[in-house]
Parts: structure tokens; C-alpha cells; sequence
């Protein structure tokens, strides 16, 4: 049908023919000169029609927006003044000879350009939206970002291998995604969170390098960086230790980086352990861009007349820390009443701060310094390197609830006030604990999930203080997401049998769930480990997107709907019975549904 895309036509000689074929994107009448400009998948390109062709003319005048058509003509030089330096094809046109219109358009609902155009309704037009050059340009980069991976695996001699979709329940953390069983009344399979478990059979079973684009299904509240469907560049190796693993993985993101942004990045990544990133920077998966830190002050305040302070100072699980912002003490009253209000959604109580208006006793501002000793609040200032015009702000709290509440005020604050630097800042996170304590169900829980292993050396402690081994996992972080993440497994029956009773399951119960994965440890499994990529988020920022729903053609919305199928729906009450389930939710209120 088509001769040629719009991108080869720089090359092509003046006076020569082509067919061009795409939508019309924007038409122009100049006066009696007929202008469409023609989109097809590499570009824009300008056809002229010329009132002395009558019949192709009359057609062309019949033409709408998104009209797909056939255009024959031939390339000329646009006329001096008239270039487009914009557009790859701006220095020509085709002056069109012959005109098909092979399909018509509608009206549109939007048009491709429209600013400020509800998601929803691109969603749900999803076709239209796909055919705007940003969105469109960032699935060919996660197309690159994948076949680039591929490649480096495959050269690495890791072979894909598919596993099911219909399986059993693995623990990653989240709820599952279940599937009712016809011939099983009563039985349910669950999507996977993850191949975690088959990929370590895998290994068990010899193959020694695995790696698959995968599914993973959570059902968990969503943000912008979460899906409840998203890919994983899933990979799993035997006999190579957590140095080999981390060394393959930064010559995979480097071949990545160079196919998608023609970026040479520098190897060995950035590594630091999970409690300097929680010290330093209140998060595990830090932004480096942002050079904002948090300063420990608790010895300060062991002593001091304010409660709030002095209690987590004295707390083993407390934590009292500051953050200096340069150049802050100009934010207003109401500004700082925000940030309270903001860090108030991470669990802490307030947000005590010092104004440096000048570094003088009487040059200081704040509603806590009645409470402080001169000489502690010097060294706070000398701790966090304060000076005139600054802000220090103060988190007191259980430790989890400060680094929460001063990491989250950290990226916030880089953000409002422009202290994010540019480019890449990568950097694996080790020494994860292997457990953490959970209040609530008052058990310790994987932080990872229950197949990684401890470091040997602190496998002692796993009975006295279990909180405080080690776990061989490492996550790899790009810009304060973390991108990926991975471990090296328990390889040995015992080690994993005891993992699950410290988990609180009990012996029948890790049999029935996972007999088997132990079963399958105790036939020789060799020693192995991986990670995942989250392949949605790493395409998310080589791209620049906002949120992972504009690398993903067709997202999920905020609460886990497809606006273009209407999906999830309701079922015939043939289908249910067929699958011997009851729906105790009345049809009213289920029919209109998620709408
Ligand atoms: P993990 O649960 O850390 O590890 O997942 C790996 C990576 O997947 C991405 N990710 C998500 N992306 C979009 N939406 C979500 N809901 C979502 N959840 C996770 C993240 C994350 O780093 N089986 C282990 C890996 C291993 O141990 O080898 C696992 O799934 O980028
Ligand atoms: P109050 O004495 O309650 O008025 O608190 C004095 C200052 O301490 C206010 O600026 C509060 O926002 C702040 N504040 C209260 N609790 C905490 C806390 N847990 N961490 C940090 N600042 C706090």
C-alpha cells in the first residue's frame, strides 16, 4: 500500500513518487490550498493539495481529523521561508496527485493535543491516546529497554523459561488475585506475585541460569508507582554469590541504559548498607539526587525538660533526629503548618523546628527553644552544619516513625524547593535485616520474603534476636524508587523448615503450603539467588513518565479498573454456578459497579 514512511523522505530526491499512508492529523485551508498533515507511525509529514486537481481536491476537502488515508504525490522542496525546523520532514511537502480515504473518524472525544484531558477518558479512549507520540515513544522505549536485557541475558547464556499463571499462593506480601476451580468446587488457584518459587525449583532442577519477562499479580493499594498487574525481568542463577549476582546485574542495567538513552553509566553502582540508608536518609530506597540529610541528635536530648524529645532519646526503638533545610527560614507559618499536616500521614506527633533568622541567641525562632538548653541547641546547629537563613526540623518518635516521617519531609522538601539534582544516581541497598517485628500479629515478619537467607555469621543470633541477622538480599534503587531487588535463598531443607517456624507457621501448615519447595530442597539443591526488575518502573524513569500507568498500554487505574473493557465485571449467574460460587453482594449495587 505505502511506498514509504514520512522519516525516509529527507532522502528522497525532489520529483520523486511516493505513497505515504496514515491519519490525517491537522488540516488547513490557505485560501483555496488544502494543507493535511499526515501521521503515520515515524513522524508528521505535510501534503499540499491544489485546487487544480479537482477530484483529489474535493476529496481532501471531505477529510476530517484521524481520517485514515492513502496518499500518492510526489516530494518537492518547501517553498524559501516556509521550512519547519521543528518537524524531520519540515524542509519538504508532497504535493499529493491521488488520494484515498480508507477509513473515516468520528468526531473525536479529545483532541490527540488537548491539554488537561482526564485520564479516565484517555483510559477508556486508550486508542486515541496511544496515538500521541509521547506515549507512543515511551513503549518503544520499554520495547528497547526489554529486547536490550534479552540480549544481555541471552549473551550471558541465560535461557527464558515460562512458568504458570494458574499456580499456588506466593508470598510476596501482598493479597492474592484468586481463580475459582470448575472442577475443583471449592478450590482456588492464585496468580502469582511473583515466580519466586518456580524459579527456585528451576534451579533445583539444574538449569543454573534462568531469567523470564513475566506477570505478577498484586492486589494491593495502588500508587503511582504500583500496578496491580506489572512485568518483571525475573532472574535467577545457581552457584554465583551475591558479588557475582550484583556485577551481572550493573552490566545489564549498563547495556540497558546505552540501548535506551544512548547513556554510558559507571560501574560498580554505589552500595550502602540498609541502616546507613535509614540513618542518613530515613528510607531504603533513597533519592541521591536530593542532598538533604538527617542528623542523629537523641544523645542531645536524653536530659532535656521536653517530654517529647527526651522519651524516644531514652527508648531503645526511639529516635530523635533533625533535617536541615539551606536557605528555609523564609517559609511562612502556613507552609510549615503543611509540612506538619504531611508528615502527620506518616504517624508523627508534630514538627518542632528551629528558624536560624541569624546564628545569634536572639537570631533563633522556634516554639521549642524554652525547652532546650543553650549549649544542646548549639551543637544541633553545629551538627547539622546550620546557618543564617536555614531551617532545622525535628522528628522525636519510634525510629520507624521518624525515618517515615523525615525521609518522606526530605524528598518534599527537595522537591518544593528545587534541590533535586538531575541525571541517574544508582546505588545498590545490602544488609537488609532478614525479619522485621510486626505490632500487630506480634510475630516477625520476612522483610524480603521467607526464602532469603541469612548471612551465615549471623546465624547464631537467629534464636536470642532474631531482628537483628542479616539477610543476604540486596535492592537496587535509581532516583529514590527502588527498581529491583533480590537475595540469595535458603538452600537447605532445615534452614528453610526453621525460617517458617521463627514466622510463626507451624510445621502441617509450612508442609501443606510449601511441602513442595522443601521437598525439592532436600534433592540436591544447589546454592542459588536472582532478583526481579520491576520492568514498569525502570521504563517509568528512563522515560521520564510520571506515574507507570504511561509505560503500560493498557494500566489499571487507581482502583484497579480497566476503563476501556470495563473490566472487572459482573458474571451470568450461569457462569457463577458453574464455578459454585454465591455473589452476597446485591446485583444494584454490583451492576453499576466501579463506574
Ligand atoms: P519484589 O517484591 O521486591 O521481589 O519485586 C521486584 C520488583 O518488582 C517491582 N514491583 C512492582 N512494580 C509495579 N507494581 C507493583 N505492584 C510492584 N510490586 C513490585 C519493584 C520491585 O523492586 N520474587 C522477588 C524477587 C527475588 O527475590 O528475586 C520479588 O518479587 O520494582
Ligand atoms: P507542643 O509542646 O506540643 O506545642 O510541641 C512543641 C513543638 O514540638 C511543636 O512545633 C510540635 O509540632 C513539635 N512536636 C510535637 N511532637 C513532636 C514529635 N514527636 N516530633 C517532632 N516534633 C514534635
Amino acid at each position: 500500500m505505502r511506498t514509504h514512511l514520512s522519516l525516509d523522505l529527507p532522502a528522497l530526491a525532489a520529483g520523486e513518487k511516493v505513497v505515504l499512508c496514515g491519519w490525517a492529523q491537522r488540516l488547513r485551508d490557505h485560501g483555496g490550498v488544502l494543507f493535511i498533515d499526515l501521521r503515520d507511525r515515524a513522524g508528521l509529514v505535510q501534503i499540499v493539495f491544489h485546487p487544480e486537481r479537482t477530484e483529489v481536491f474535493a476529496l481532501a476537502a471531505q477529510v476530517r481529523a484521524e481520517f485514515v488515508l492513502a496518499v500518492t504525490g510526489v516530494v518537492r522542496a518547501r517553498p524559501a521561508g516556509t521550512e519547519n525546523t521543528a518537524l524531520a520532514t519540515g524542509g519538504l511537502e508532497i504535493e499529493a496527485t491521488g488520494l484515498q480515504i480508507l477509513n473515516a473518524a468520528d468526531a473525536l472525544p479529545f483532541q490527540l493535543d488537548e491539554a488537561g484531558v482526564s485520564e479516565a477518558v484517555r483510559l477508556k479512549y486508550r486508542y486515541l491516546d496511544l496515538r500521541r507520540p509521547e506515549l507512543a515513544g515511551r513503549l518503544r522505549l520499554r520495547h528497547k529497554l526489554v529486547s536490550a536485557a534479552r540480549r544481555y541475558l541471552e549473551g550471558q547464556e541465560f535461557i527464558e523459561v515460562e512458568t504458570p499463571i494458574l499456580t499456588r499462593s506466593t508470598p510476596e506480601g501482598a493479597r492474592d488475585y484468586l481463580v475459582p476451580s470448575r472442577t475443583h468446587p471449592g478450590h482456588f488457584f492464585a496468580l502469582p506475585q511473583s515466580p519466586q518459587l518456580f524459579k527456585q525449583i528451576l534451579m533445583v532442577g539444574g538449569l543454573e541460569l534462568y531469567y523470564q519477562v513475566t506477570r505478577c499479580f498484586r492486589d494491593e493499594d495502588l500508587r503511582a508507582d504500583r500496578q496491580p498487574e506489572f512485568t518483571q525481568l525475573d532472574i535467577e542463577t545457581s552457584f554465583l554469590d551475591e558479588e557475582a549476582i550484583m556485577t551481572l546485574v550493573e552490566g545489564l542495567m549498563a547495556a540497558v541504559f546505552k540501548a535506551t538513552l544512548d547513556l554510558t553509566i559507571a560501574t560498580p553502582f554505589a552500595r550502602m548498607t540498609h541502616a546507613e540508608a535509614m540513618r542518613r536518609f530515613g528510607s531504603d530506597k533513597p533519592d541521591l539526587r536530593n542532598p538533604l540529610e538527617l542528623v542523629e541528635i537523641a544523645d542531645l536530648m536524653e536530659n532535656v525538660a521536653f517530654k517529647v524529645f527526651a522519651g524516644p532519646a531514652g527508648d531503645p526503638n526511639g529516635r530523635v533526629a533533625a533535617l536541615r533545610l539551606p536557605g528555609g527560614a523564609d517559609l511562612s507559618r502556613k507552609e510549615i503548618d503543611d509540612y506538619t499536616a504531611f508528615v502527620a500521614t506518616f504517624g508523627a506527633k508534630g514538627l518542632a523546628y528551629i528558624k536560624i533568622n541569624d546564628t545569634s541567641e536572639s537570631g533563633l525562632q522556634s516554639p521549642i527553644l524554652k525547652f532546650l538548653p543553650p549549649p544542646v541547641v548549639r551543637e544541633i546547629l553545629a551538627r547539622t552544619r546550620a546557618q543564617a537563613g536555614d531551617i532545622v526540623f525535628f522528628g522525636a518518635d519510634k525510629a520507624t516513625v521518624v525515618a517515615g516521617a523525615l525521609g518522606a519531609l526530605r524528598q518534599r522538601l527537595a522537591v518544593d524547593r528545587g534541590f533535586l539534582g538531575d541525571g541517574f544516581r544508582l546505588t545498590w541497598i545490602v544488609d537488609f535485616p532478614l525479619l522485621e517485628y510486626d505490632e500487630t500479629t506480634r510475630r516477625f515478619q520476612a522483610v524480603h520474603h521467607p526464602f532469603t537467607a541469612p548471612r551465615a555469621e549471623d546465624l547464631p543470633l537467629l534464636d536470642q534476636a532474631p531482628g537483628a541477622v542479616r539477610a543476604r538480599a540486596y535492592d537496587l534503587v535509581l532516583n529514590g524508587t527502588e527498581i529491583g531487588g533480590g537475595s540469595i535463598r535458603i538452600h537447605e531443607s532445615a534452614v528453610q523448615e526453621r525460617m517458617f517456624e521463627i514466622l510463626g507457621l507451624e510445621p502441617d501448615a509450612a508442609r501443606e503450603k510449601f511441602g513442595f519447595l522443601l521437598d525439592a530442597l532436600r534433592f540436591g539443591a544447589p546454592p542459588h539467588g536472582g532478583l526481579a526488575f520491576g520492568v514498569d518502573r525502570l521504563a517509568a524513569l528512563l522515560s521520564g513518565a510520571e506515574s507507570i500507568r504511561d509505560v503500560i498500554a493498557f494500566p489499571k487505574t487507581q482502583k484497579a479498573t480497566c476503563p476501556l473493557t470495563d473490566a472487572p465485571s459482573v458474571v451470568s449467574a450461569a457462569q457463577l454456578a458453574e464455578l459454585h460460587l454465591r455473589v452476597d453482594v446485591p446485583r444494584d449495587r454490583d451492576g453499576g459497579g466501579h463506574r
